[in-house]
């Protein structure tokens, strides 16, 4: 039978944090298109909203209750117009809270965690038999287990239409979970622990996704270089599984993010020397220059070590350009420490870096750590890291001008008659052109920078 309009419902999702949050968007998306749900912008629209959140961070809950209030009263104004609408709460703060969300949010449907999103379908059919009960006798359908069976097995894959909407990049998740238990995080707790997706599971998803149109691929996970995923018997690491993606024929792009220090193996480092379509960008999170507080933060590696390490990769791959997370204000740093942190930031020379200042997660070690450091001195910190990051970006940026370089035209520009997309340095590109560049890499010469981009020129079009 056809779906006619009629019965095709409103799906709206807001995606808090992470790329991984994104992926599984998307992914939830999919869950529910096979059930008459379809995307929609306009929250105001949906019959299902979804809140798919982050806890890595201070007051993850508390922006879920204020958003749930707002949603409270956008549901108010559906019934007032004889409509209605249901409310989810999915991803790490409800695995974390699971029924405290219900109880102080009776607005809720249902709270499930990230380990059961392939269960969608049937958790919103319990959910809307809550429904047909009184108001007052309504209880949220909660579904916060770490199954056992794998739910990428369960999960459709995209359909192809639905794909080629997403665009000529893609997201493709392959490892979840985290065994490291950095003090500071909360991950290991929310995800659980390290899970790899067999090998050809991870190659059908990509091969889906290049058929419909993708052509940069990211792979996603909370470490995604301790990936480990089963081949036949056989356990096969990133660097293996970069070099088995790259037969595909058509994928011209891979990425791959977030990595421990302690994962970045010799078969990825010579990945990274083998592979074009590996691209020299890696998000390389060393949080901490003191060997102290990397202690404290258990993270199992010290500052000497990372930079060892970063000098094996630019052997293999000379132009990486780098990428970091780091936090400021740990319990107990001192100024020594933060200096430490500056003198790491100063010697890597990063292209981008991402910055932080320590916020208390509740259930993890550090929570229980003394001396914690005061806002005022992690604001000031904060501004200097962060004021040292954007110099090195923008000299990073500046090194680029006069260079040309191979350019993923994505979308269209600001600007009529112009372009963007990225460079292998995921730096975004603007340059005159018409749409029908788009889709395809071309030779750019840079010839400008702005303040987040860079400004360039299209050299000659790739040959079709
Ligand atoms: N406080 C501040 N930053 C944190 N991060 C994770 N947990 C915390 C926390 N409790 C940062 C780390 C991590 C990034 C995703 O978020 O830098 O790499
Ligand atoms: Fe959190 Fe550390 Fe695992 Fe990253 S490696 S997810 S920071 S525990």
């Amino acid at each position: 039978m056809t779906e006619t309009r009629a019965n095709t419902k409103k799906l709206f999702i807001k995606t808090y944090g992470c790329q991984m949050n994104v992926y599984d968007s998307d992914r939830m998306g999919d869950a529910l298109a096979p059930h008459g749900y379809e995307p929609t912008l306009d929250i105001a629209q949906a019959d299902l909203v979804l809140l798919n959140t982050c806890h890595i961070r201070e007051k993850a809950s508390e922006k879920v209750f204020s958003e749930l209030g707002r949603l409270k009263e956008l549901q108010t104004e559906r019934r007032a117009m004889g409509g209605d609408m249901m409310i989810g709460v999915a991803g790490c703060v409800a695995q974390a809270e699971g029924e405290e969300i219900a109880r102080r949010a009776p607005v809720v449907d249902m709270v499930f965690g990230p380990q059961a999103y392939h269960r969608l379908p049937d958790m919103l059919a319990k959910a809307e038999a809550q429904r047909q009960l009184h108001p007052s006798m309504k209880r949220a359908v909660i579904d916060t287990d770490f199954p056992e069976e794998d739910k990428f097995e369960h999960l459709p894959l995209p359909k192809k239409e639905v794909t080629i909407k997403r665009g000529l990049t893609a997201f493709l998740t392959v490892q979840e979970g985290c065994d490291k238990f950095c003090s500071f995080c909360v991950v290991p707790y929310t995800r659980g622990a390290e899970v790899s997706r067999p090998v050809a599971q991870v190659l059908a998803e990509a091969r889906g996704l290049v058929e419909a149109g993708v052509k940069e691929i990211t792979l996603l996970g909370q470490n995604v270089n301790a990936y480990h995923g089963d081949d036949k018997g056989r356990s096969v690491g990133l660097g293996e599984l970069a070099y088995r993606l790259a037969e595909i024929s058509g994928l011209e792009r891979l990425r791959y993010t977030t990595s421990h220090p302690r994962d970045m193996d010799d078969a990825l480092i010579a990945a990274h020397r083998d592979l074009d379509i590996l691209m020299p960008y890696l998000h390389l999170p060393v949080q901490s220059g003191s060997d102290s507080i990397l202690k404290a933060m258990n993270r199992r590696h010290t500052a000497a070590e990372y930079m060892t390490l970063i000098e094996r990769i630019k052997t293999a791959r000379p132009d990486m350009a780098l990428s970091g997370d780091f936090i400021v204000g740990f319990p107990g740093e001192s100024d020594q420490d933060f200096e430490d942190t500056l003198r790491i930031i100063a010697d890597v020379g990063y292209a981008s870096a991402y910055s932080f200042k320590y916020s208390t997660r509740p259930g993890t070690p550090g929570a229980n750590l003394g001396d914690q450091i005061g806002e005022v001195v992690k604001n000031e910190r904060l501004w200097r890291l962060q004021e040292l990051v954007n110099k090195q970006t923008t000299a990073f940026h500046a090194s680029c001008v006069g260079k040309t370089l191979p350019v993923l035209i994505e979308r269209p520009g600001r600007m009529p008659g112009q372009v963007g997309g990225r460079s292998p340095y995921l730096q975004a590109v603007h340059l005159n052109g018409g749409t029908e560049l788009i889709g395809a890499i071309h030779q750019v010469e840079i010839v400008g920078t702005s303040t987040n981009s860079l400004v360039g020129q299209l050299r000659q079009a790739v040959a079709a």
